[in-house]
């Protein structure tokens, strides 16, 4: 291609590394979790098809076209000016050139491809398509391609609203107030903006101790006030501080639930557990039940407890 460098990102950090463009990329990249673009030579073509189901690998230019880039904001779910001119995946499925939005870029390769990272945590419904997570016919999902399902959402922090719509970088995009808007790098594991931890103590039941930078990422749109205040599920608190000390992440599944797995009755609300940490309940069975107005049942067995069912 004519290209000064070998290593493809370095056509780009050349300039992108503080000294020449506004924003420090290179230093993105340095951190203990991001995208390994270092990691691949010569396998990206500028010809290779639309979705990658074969020599999986991630490059500047699989997200960005150094041609078309421009400095134009947009409002989710857009593709803003730095991904102009890029292709990627519809919700359908199908091949788009460009890609209108800016999720349809990460299903390139996050949409069931072989080689995209497998899920972070064991799940009763098991799910490694993006784009099966948030498909807006599922029983719930954070609302990326489409409105969200609940309309009693409670904790939302203004501006954020059930009627919002949030990007993939609301959550996954760089730490710290000098990062970038993109997913290039984080401190924390996933490319996660925020802390979320995610222990739950497995046997030994000691869990995450509460904290606003525990939980900080799904603090920073759901108000902790809220949460802790049993707003919504009557037994947060007692789940999350004063007894069990589970972390959001052992019964809520932060991308959502694919209407292929799961069901309007048992998957509202993000729910669905982690495996193992949760085991069926003396009736053998493992499943919440959502009965509305803020009110359902739980058939498991957790922290040595058995609901078979408990009922809030
Ligand atoms: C010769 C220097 C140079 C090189 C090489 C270069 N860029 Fe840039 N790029 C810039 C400058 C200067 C800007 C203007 C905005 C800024 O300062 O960040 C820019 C803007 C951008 C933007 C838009 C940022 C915005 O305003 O939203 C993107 C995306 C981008 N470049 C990606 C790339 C990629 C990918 C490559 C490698 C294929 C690359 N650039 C190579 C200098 C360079
Ligand atoms: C061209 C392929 C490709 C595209 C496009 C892509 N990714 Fe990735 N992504 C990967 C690969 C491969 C990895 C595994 C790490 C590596 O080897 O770079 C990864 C890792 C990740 C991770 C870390 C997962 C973990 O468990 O550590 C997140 C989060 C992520 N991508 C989000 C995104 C988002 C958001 C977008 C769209 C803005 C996106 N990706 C676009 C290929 C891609
Ligand atoms: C509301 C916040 C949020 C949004 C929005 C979000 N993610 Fe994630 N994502 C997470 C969290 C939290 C994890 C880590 C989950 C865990 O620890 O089990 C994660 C994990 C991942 C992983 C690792 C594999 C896996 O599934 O566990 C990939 C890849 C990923 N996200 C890609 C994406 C893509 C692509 C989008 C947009 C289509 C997206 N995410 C939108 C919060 C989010
Ligand atoms: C996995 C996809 C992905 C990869 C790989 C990636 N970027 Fe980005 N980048 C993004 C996204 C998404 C944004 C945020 C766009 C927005 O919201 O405006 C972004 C933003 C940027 C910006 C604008 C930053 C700002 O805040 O103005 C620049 C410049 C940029 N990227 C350069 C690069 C360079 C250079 C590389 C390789 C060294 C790279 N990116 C690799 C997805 C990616
Ligand atoms: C023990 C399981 C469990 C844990 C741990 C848990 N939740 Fe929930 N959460 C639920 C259930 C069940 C509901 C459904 C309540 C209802 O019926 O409306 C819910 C509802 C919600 C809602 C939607 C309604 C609202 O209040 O706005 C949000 C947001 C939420 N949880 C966030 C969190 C966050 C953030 C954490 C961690 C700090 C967390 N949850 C920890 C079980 C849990
Ligand atoms: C960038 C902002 C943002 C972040 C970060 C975020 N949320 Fe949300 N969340 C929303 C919005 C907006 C809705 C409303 C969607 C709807 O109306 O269905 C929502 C809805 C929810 C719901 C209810 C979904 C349903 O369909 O019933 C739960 C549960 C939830 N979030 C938990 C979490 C947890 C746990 C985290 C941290 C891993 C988190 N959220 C991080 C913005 C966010």
């Amino acid at each position: 291609m004519l290209l000064k460098y070998q290593n493809e990102e370095n056509n780009c950090l050349d300039c992108h590394n503080g000294n020449v463009a506004a924003k420090n990329i290179a230093a993105e990249f340095n951190k203990s979790y991001k995208h390994n673009i270092g990691n691949y030579l010569k396998i990206h073509v500028p010809n290779e098809p639309n979705q990658l189901y074969t020599n999986m690998h991630v490059e500047c230019v699989d997200c960005h076209n150094p041609h078309a880039a421009k400095n134009m904001e947009a409002a989710p779910p857009n593709a803003s000016g730095a991904l102009a001119g890029v292709k990627g995946i519809t919700q359908t499925g199908t091949a788009i050139n460009p890609a209108s939005y800016e999720y349809e870029i990460c299903y390139r390769c996050h949409a069931g491809s072989s080689g995209s990272p497998p899920p972070a945590t064991p799940r009763i419904l098991v799910q490694n398509s993006a784009l099966l997570e948030f498909a807006p016919a599922n029983p719930s999902y954070h609302p990326v391609s489409a409105m969200g399902k609940n309309t009693m959402v409670p904790s939302l922090i203004s501006p954020w609203t059930t009627s919002s719509i949030m990007y993939c970088t609301s959550c996954h995009a760089g730490d710290g107030s000098s990062s970038t808007a993109g997913p290039h790098g984080s401190i924390y594991p996933h490319i996660l903006k925020l802390q979320n931890l995610t222990n739950d103590g497995g046997t030994t039941a000691t869990g995450t101790t509460e904290s606003p930078s525990a939980y900080a990422l799904c603090y920073s749109c759901h108000s902790r006030a809220s949460i802790l205040s049993d707003a919504s599920f009557k037994e947060h608190n007692k789940h999350l501080q004063s007894e069990v000390r589970a972390p959001c992440n052992t019964c809520h599944d932060p991308h959502g639930i694919s209407i292929t797995q799961g069901t309007q009755s048992n998957n509202t609300n993000l729910i669905n557990f982690k495996a193992g940490v949760t085991t069926p309940s003396s009736s053998g069975q493992l499943k919440f039940v959502d009965m509305g107005g803020h009110h359902g049942q739980c058939y498991l067995t957790c922290h040595g407890k058995n609901h078979n069912p408990l009922s809030y």
